[in-house]
């Protein structure tokens, strides 16, 4: 078990707080295997009735490590991808997921939003999907997801300009449910997930499952093409171009690619 993801369990909740805080968070292969095996945990064990995900330091995640997308970049496209064992359980997770923001929140930090049950938000949160700045496209649902949460106008903002916002913003759009004092968050959002974690279960299953019904199919087939994107991009002189940036610390210049 990987100590970049902390596991407790308290009262009904499964806290899972991300661990890796000189790197903000980034999320590696061991990180979202460790994800995957706690929501997998949660469907077995009757006694985790609700998941808590949370970050340590600043930051809840700055998003996927960038050097898993570089590496990606000089693989040949025939290669097999390297499958993210998290995004299909937390689509499938029968059990609520809740979010607690204690910080930063970068690309999938702000995607997997959309498919918690609830989130909530330290007042110095920020929320940004930077996935066009680094050559790709929006994924796990998200290009669907967010223009229909937030408008089309807003989505463009956050998706095509990289626009970052604060957690009063995020509750204002609907992203976020409750904003809270930093040193506030965990207590208050812990006392939240306990809360759902006394309800009766059968029924909040099934009332997340008629939540989330009829988006399910729609979702899996823009998460296809967000794929077939994504993958393409993943491999492009746009990313390539921006991974180096992001690495040599310095502004991606775009200027020479048509
Ligand atoms: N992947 C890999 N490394 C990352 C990372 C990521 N997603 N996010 C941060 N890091 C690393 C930085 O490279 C730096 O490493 P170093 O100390 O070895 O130089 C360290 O974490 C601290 O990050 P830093 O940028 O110095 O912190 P900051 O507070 O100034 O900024 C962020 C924090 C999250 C805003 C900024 O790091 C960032 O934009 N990260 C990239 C986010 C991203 O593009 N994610 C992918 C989304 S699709």
């Amino acid at each position: 078990m990987t100590e970049q993801v902390l596991v407790a369990i308290d009262k009904g909740v499964q806290i899972l707080t991300l661990n890796r805080p000189d790197k903000k968070n980034a999320l590696n292969a061991e990180m979202y295997q460790a994800l995957a095996a706690g929501l997998d945990r949660a469907e077995r064990d009757s006694a985790i009735r609700v998941t808590l995900i949370t970050g340590t330091g600043g930051a809840f995640t700055s998003g996927s490590d960038v050097s898993i997308f570089a590496a990606a970049n000089a693989t040949p496209v025939d290669s097999a991808e390297p499958g993210n064992p998290f995004i299909p359980r937390l689509l499938a997770t029968e059990k609520p997921v809740v979010a607690a923001v204690n910080g930063t929140a970068v690309g999938i930090g702000v995607t997997m939003l959309l498919h918690c049950d609830l989130v909530y938000a330290a007042q110095s949160a920020t929320f940004q999907v930077p996935f066009v700045r680094l050559g790709l496209v929006p994924e796990l649902g998200s290009s669907l997801l967010l223009p229909r949460l937030i408008g089309s106008q807003k989505a463009a903002e956050l998706f095509l300009m990289a626009k970052k916002i604060d957690a009063e913003q995020a509750e204002a759009l609907g992203l976020v449910a409750e904003v809270f004092e930093d040193d506030a968050l965990t207590s208050q959002a812990l006392a939240r997930a306990q809360a759902l974690a006394a309800m009766p279960p059968t029924a909040v299953r099934a009332t997340r499952k008629l939540m989330k019904g009829p988006d399910g199919p729609l979702v899996a087939a823009q998460i296809e093409a967000e794929d077939s994107h994504f993958f393409s991009q993943m491999r492009s002189a746009e990313a390539k171009e921006a991974f180096t940036a992001f690495f040599e610390k310095r502004p991606a210049d775009f200027s020479k690619l048509s």
